[in-house]
């Protein structure tokens, strides 16, 4: 697509000689890292590159950058919205989304994957099935690596694009009451969610099976941080008053005892019955993928975001990248 008049672009998105930033070639491995000031820089960004995706699809920003995209783990949103982000901007992608196929296969160590795709390309996007394998890899990098998921560790990107979508539909995030369903305990995204919620004015009601609730050290550090929450066992102690209702699959492959797995697996599910006892605004979010946890029939009802979630994410990652790789 031909690259947009210069008059389109905003003001402070320079496609030419100028660079850095306050994130420039920093690695993002936890939402920790952010304070509420660069969460708002982010959410700035991404609104730009929404407006600039609206106007004109794909534009020269990331021109002649190449992102490695480096899945140990399963994904389908993750992997291909950092692409789209990354084409989106005019960068280019390595994609090894089955490391089975790569040398890893052959025992290649994770330090050494890492520095040999820090070799072909600017930014490396990493999902791993170990919590603190994002950090360990940032640790033997010169060049700026995403954290894409580690274990059941964090999904600072996904807690990003939450944030994000929290936003755009309700238009604040202070003074909201906001609810997580489901599994607490292994569910990343509600650790990096939860994390960046302490830097708003909020209430968070956590409902799960007493087997999934919140970890002890997340709590620990929620009470410190003084978000005020309340963990539940049923969702309709907090249902009418929530703003917004964050369902979470039961990460399967997380558990080592499948008979856990099966006494929680179908502890909630969200049915359109379920949303008549909730707010009429409310807005419903997961996510994804789901298996079962929210009915299809709720696909329809218009509190239902989590397909627009999905999109709102290649908005954020596409500002994180441009940021990283100092064109934010
Ligand atoms: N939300 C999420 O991380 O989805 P994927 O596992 O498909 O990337």
């Amino acid at each position: 697509m031909a690259k947009p008049p210069k008059s389109e672009l905003p003001s402070h998105l320079p496609l030419g000689e100028k660079s850095e930033g306050r994130f420039y070639r920093k690695h993002i491995l936890s939402v920790k890292q952010f304070t509420r000031s660069d969460v708002e820089y982010i959410f700035t960004i991404a609104e730009e590159m929404r407006t600039m995706v609206e106007r004109v699809g794909t534009f020269d920003l990331l021109k002649g950058k190449v992102l490695a995209n480096l899945f140990y783990e399963p994904s389908t949103r993750t992997a291909s919205s950092f692409t789209a982000a990354m084409e989106r901007l005019g960068g280019s992608v390595i994609p090894i989304n089955e490391v089975r196929y790569s040398s890893v296969s052959k025992g290649e160590s994770l330090p050494d994957t890492v520095r040999t795709l820090e070799c072909y390309s600017d930014v490396i996007v990493l999902r791993h099935n170990e919590t603190g394998a994002a950090a360990t890899a940032a640790k033997y990098l010169r060049k700026p690596l995403i954290n894409a998921g580690d274990g059941a560790g964090e999904h600072p990107t996904q807690a990003l694009l939450d944030l994000f979508t929290i936003k755009e539909e309700i238009g604040t995030i202070d003074g909201l009451t906001i609810t997580m369903l489901g599994d607490l305990k292994y569910g990343r995204t509600v650790h990096s969610l939860s994390r960046l919620l302490q830097m708003f004015n909020v209430k968070v009601r956590y409902v799960s099976p007493e087997l999934l609730r919140v970890p002890e050290h997340l709590r620990e550090e929620l009470l410190a941080g003084n978000l005020p929450f309340s963990e539940h066992a049923n969702l309709d102690e907090v249902l009418a008053e929530s703003d917004v209702l964050y369902v979470t699959r039961v990460q399967k492959e997380r558990f080592t005892d499948m008979a856990e797995y099966e006494s929680v697996k179908d502890a909630y599910v969200i049915t359109p019955e379920t949303l008549t006892k909730a707010k009429e605004q409310m807005v419903l979010m997961h996510p994804l993928p789901r298996v079962g946890e929210i009915s299809m029939d709720v696909d329809a009802d218009p509190r239902a975001a989590y397909f627009r979630q999905m999109e709102y994410g290649m908005y954020v990652r596409m500002a994180l990248l441009a940021m990283v790789l100092g064109k934010a």
